[in-house]
């Protein structure tokens, strides 16, 4: 599986070599070029002008360029970001986002079952090639690297984001708030996207339902938890695990706005601060269409598909601890497995495998009858 999936990819993982030798050839092209170069530098100079994003990562500049003329600094690549996205982008500019730290990539890992998925899915293989996985330590980056995807390392001030974050302490509300703010800059730089938690297990591909000629006029598809029947209603409850949003500058309001409560909602992780946005009415103040999507199709264990010639993606969500989400997303692509090698006759009795281990990490117990 693993070979597969390095093979379908062609990446870099030495880039900061790439950089020095792209600095020095360039500094003798321009010799040869520079009349070219002048009218080059001229323009990009006029469209430099613009005011940085605060996402622009320091890690792969090598400090010395700035201490050079301007000649060297203007042709130094400077946006990772855009090259990233660049690489990962389908040709419509569409890209699949996963963001992992150090917990996710350890051991019997999350990001490896995640890509198994892909592998096991219908039509799901080549979507790897679309994925840009987010890395926000050293550690997650070097293993998305040494997996031969598409990797961005996000750099956040002063923040290691290396654990496995004590949910809602400050560390991982302001994990929580530099991806918002990344998912920000992506739209601004014209990318549609789907936001995926690695604990989404992709058995088909979601772009068939996404983007079809009924589905394809919404600005937001957000998955949900427990889907209340009726794909337009504010009472559904959004799970920002999985949701695909379409880059226009209704989307762009919403995402600076959310992005702008940060520092007026302490206490709440983004997902709630988002919601509290929706069901006061942002949605319809900006004219964004959104539309929220059936469990049937984006199921979870919160409510399980009933349907697997249907579903999409399985989410380990209602659930705590990485340890229970890799257990029973195993027994998805066991299940998976047996579906697919059943015939078509037998699959109305098709029953997914109960999900214990996320049920026992609540700490009910479910073999016990003995209450009277
Ligand atoms: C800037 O760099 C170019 C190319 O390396 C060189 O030709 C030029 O002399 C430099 N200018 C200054 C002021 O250092
Ligand atoms: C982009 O192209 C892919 C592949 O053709 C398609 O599946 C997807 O729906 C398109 N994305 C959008 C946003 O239309
Ligand atoms: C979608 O719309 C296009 C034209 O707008 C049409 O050619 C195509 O048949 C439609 N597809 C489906 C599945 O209805
Ligand atoms: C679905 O929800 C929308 C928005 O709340 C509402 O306008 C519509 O009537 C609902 N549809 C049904 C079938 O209940
Ligand atoms: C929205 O985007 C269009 C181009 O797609 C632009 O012409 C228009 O001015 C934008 N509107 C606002 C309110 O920014
Ligand atoms: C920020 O919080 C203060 C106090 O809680 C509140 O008065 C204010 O309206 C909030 N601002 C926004 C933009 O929600
Ligand atoms: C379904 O099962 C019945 C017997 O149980 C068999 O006769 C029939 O050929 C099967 N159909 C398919 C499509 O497998």
């Amino acid at each position: 599986m693993d070979a597969k999936i390095s093979s379908n990819s062609s990446m870099d993982s030495n880039k900061y070599n790439l950089y020095n030798y792209y600095y020095y050839s360039l500094k003798k092209i321009s010799l040869f070029l520079f009349p070219i170069a002048g009218i080059l530098i001229f323009i990009t100079y006029l469209s430099s002008t613009s005011p940085k994003s605060l996402l622009t990562p320091q890690l792969f500049q090598c400090p010395s360029f700035s201490h050079h003329n301007e000649t060297a600094k203007l042709w130094a690549p400077k946006d990772e970001l855009s090259d990233a996205l660049r690489k990962a982008s389908m040709p419509n500019k569409t890209v699949i986002i996963a963001v992992v730290n150090k917990a996710y990539v350890e051991g019997k890992n999350m990001l490896d079952l995640f890509l198994e998925g892909f592998w096991a899915g219908e039509g799901t293989r080549e979507l790897v090639s679309h994925l840009m996985i987010v890395a926000v330590d050293q550690t997650a980056y070097e293993r998305c690297l040494f997996r031969g995807l598409h990797c961005y390392r996000l750099i956040t001030d002063g923040v290691d984001f290396m654990g496995e974050k004590v949910f809602m302490s400050d560390d991982f509300i302001k994990m929580m708030w530099s991806r918002t703010l990344l998912l920000r800059d992506i739209l601004k730089k014209g990318y549609n996207f789907i936001f995926t938690d690695t604990d989404v297990i992709w058995l088909r591909n979601p772009f068939k339902v996404l983007t079809t000629n009924k589905t394809r006029d919404f600005d937001i598809q957000f998955s949900t938890d427990a889907f209340n029947g009726n794909s337009s209603s504010l009472h559904n409850s959004i799970n920002t695990g999985f949701y695909f949003v379409r880059s226009n500058n209704k989307t762009i309001s919403l995402f600076d706005k959310w992005y702008g409560l940060k520092d007026n909602s302490t206490g709440l992780k983004e997902q709630d601060v988002l919601q509290n946005m929706i069901w006061k009415g942002v949605l319809g103040d900006l004219g964004i269409k959104a539309r929220y999507l059936d469990t049937r199709f984006f199921s979870g264990f919160c409510q399980v598909s009933r349907d697997i010639r249907s579903v999409v993606t399985v989410h380990a969500n209602c659930c705590r601890f990485i340890k229970a989400k890799v257990a029973d997303l195993k027994r998805v692509l066991r299940d998976w497995a047996i579906f697919k090698v059943t015939p078509a006759n037998d699959t109305k009795i098709f029953r997914w495998s109960p999900h214990m281990d996320c049920i026992k990490s609540w700490q009910i117990n479910v073999g016990n009858n003995n209450k009277t």
